[in-house]
């Protein structure tokens, strides 16, 4: 069972339902009069992708792009790699690029900086999870779903060596799971 891994639950089904319907609900007033393109970056926030576009009341549309820093370890290495492109050209477009955690901020930095050379009209970050303790790179969040303290997550789309995505909410994993104390 998955669930015997789990140290603690951090966010329930029914508080992140909550938070996210938040959210969406800022957006649906910022973009009045908008049709946001909604970028998910994967995996991680594929979970978060589909509850928060389902809460969004205006046109939009999404578009899927993948990076990786992470490799199979739960530190970032401050190498990334864009691993799948967009398949739509986002000039002159309004994006918001949704991300399941913002952490050392290595992967979001280098990711806006590419997203902003392709000139679109604007760009907001949405984070489910901020995890300040470990920034290194300065990103300005426009939305984020809760601050959380320097503990390996796993649920609700994210991941340990590509398990736990399924779970539906948000857990601090065992350290013994990753080979900590
Ligand atoms: P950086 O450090 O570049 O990391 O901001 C962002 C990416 O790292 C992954 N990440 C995590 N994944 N639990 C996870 O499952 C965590 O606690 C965690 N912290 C960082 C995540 O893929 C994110 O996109
Ligand atoms: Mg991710």
């Amino acid at each position: 069972m998955l669930d015997q891994d789990i140290e603690r639950v951090l966010f329930t089904e029914a508080q992140l339902d909550t938070r996210i319907g938040e959210i969406a609900a800022e957006m649906n007033r910022d973009y009045a009069g908008k049709e946001p393109v909604l970028i998910s970056v994967l995996r991680g926030s594929f979970v978060f992708m589909a509850d928060l576009t389902r809460k969004i009341t205006l046109p939009c549309t999404v578009d899927f792009m993948s990076v990786s820093s992470y490799g199979a370890g739960t530190k970032s290495s401050g190498q990334v790699q864009i691993t799948k492109d967009l398949s739509d050209d986002i000039e002159g477009r309004d994006i918001i690029v949704v991300e399941d955690i913002l952490d050392s901020g290595n992967t979001l930095s280098y990711l806006l900086e590419i997203l902003k050379a392709r000139k679109p009209a604007s760009v907001k970050l949405c984070t489910l999870l901020d995890k300040p303790d470990r920034r290194v790179k300065d990103v300005h969040v426009d939305y984020s779903g809760f601050t959380i303290p320097d503990e390996f997550v796993v649920g609700y789309g994210l991941d340990y060596a590509e398990k736990y995505r399924n779970l539906p909410y948000i857990g601090i994993l065992k350290p013994c799971v990753y080979g900590g104390e």
